[in-house]
């Protein structure tokens, strides 16, 4: 076949996929997008395929017989034909399932993605982006301290890139309220400046290491704050806006790691999307626990 990626578009999000690829797409098969040419660059994607290819297959034991003579891992994405797709499964070795613990590193064993075109013919990659299967990380949660479920996705987040704050830093949390990302800050050890228009919960306020700022992020100036370690934003805002409050704090030159929310109101605004993009050594993901969001996020080289 000729030079083919496959994009698994987040649930839900398959049109904004497309958008990014525009006129390299070739079919759409549910969620899974091929389109021609090598892996691109593209945020709307919960698992790349790379390198897909096609395999006719005589039998549920063919197939699963053909698949492992690739690798060991595989997961199934279910497109069609789910009864047939299970049997295969089952034939296949066990891959584990079990939500990860925080702090935990994600899987390191290479795991392949497939899926049923028709009852003969298996579409797989040996190589896919995502870790987790079909991108879909999954952690054991904590449903008693953070006062809110945001705290997963800098959970996500920090698994996924493998680095996060370390103790002692400093985090500025922009949008704090109620604090799930405070609290998970905190936990690590770090030092958290949490600023938001509105009161946090009074169990993360009355937290070790916490300062509360009750005021508009966008009023911030870079340098009454002093160096950064992490500067993290989960404000409620139009994208555009929020991409000239980073513009300013990248001006002043003063943090050292962003990991911002861009939340999308309406239509997705890809313009404010590419520009974020564009910001030298930044990368834009679709967290498995995003909604109509996408996290940004700009590491320090060093
Ligand atoms: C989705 S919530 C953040 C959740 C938080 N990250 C957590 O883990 O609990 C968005 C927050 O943005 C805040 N916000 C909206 N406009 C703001 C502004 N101008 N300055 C600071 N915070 C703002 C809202 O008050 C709201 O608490």
């Amino acid at each position: 076949m000729a030079d083919f990626t496959g994009y698994l578009a987040p649930d839900g999000f398959l049109a904004e996929l497309q958008h990014e690829l525009g006129d390299d797409v070739a079919e759409i098969h549910g969620r899974l997008v091929l389109a021609s040419g090598p892996p691109r660059d593209v945020a709307w994607v919960a698992n790349m395929w790379r390198d897909p290819i096609w395999l006719k297959i005589a039998s549920i034991g063919d197939a699963s017989k053909q698949l492992r003579a690739i690798q060991r891992n595989w997961a199934l994405y279910s497109l069609a034909h789910h009864r047939r797709a299970a049997l295969i499964v089952e034939k296949l070795p066990k891959v584990s399932a079990k939500p990860l613990n925080f702090g935990d590193p994600a899987p390191t064993a290479p795991l392949g993605s497939w899926t049923l075109l028709d009852s003969e013919t298996v579409l797989a990659s040996p190589s896919c982006s995502s870790p987790f299967p079909n991108g879909e990380a999954n952690f054991i949660e904590d449903r008693t301290e953070p006062p809110s479920r945001a705290y997963l996705k800098l959970w996500e987040a920090f698994t996924l890139l493998g680095i996060r704050p370390q103790p002692g830093e400093l985090c500025v949390d922009l949008g704090a309220c109620p604090g799930g990302w405070t609290w998970v800050l905190q936990q690590i050890g770090a030092h958290v400046i949490a600023v938001d228009k509105a009161p946090l919960d009074p169990r993360i306020v009355a937290l070790p290491r916490v300062e509360i700022r009750q005021e508009s992020a966008f009023g911030l100036d870079p340098a009454k704050i002093g160096p950064v370690d992490w500067l993290l934003s989960d404000v409620v805002c139009y994208p555009k806006r929020l991409l000239t409050l980073i513009e300013k704090f990248i001006a002043a030159g003063t943090v050292k790691n962003f990991l911002c929310t861009l939340k999308f109101q309406g239509d997705t605004d890809f313009e404010t999307q590419a520009r974020f993009a564009a910001i030298p050594g930044s990368r834009l993901m679709h967290l498995h626990v995003n909604k109509h969001e996408l996290t940004w996020v700009k590491l320090n080289p060093s």
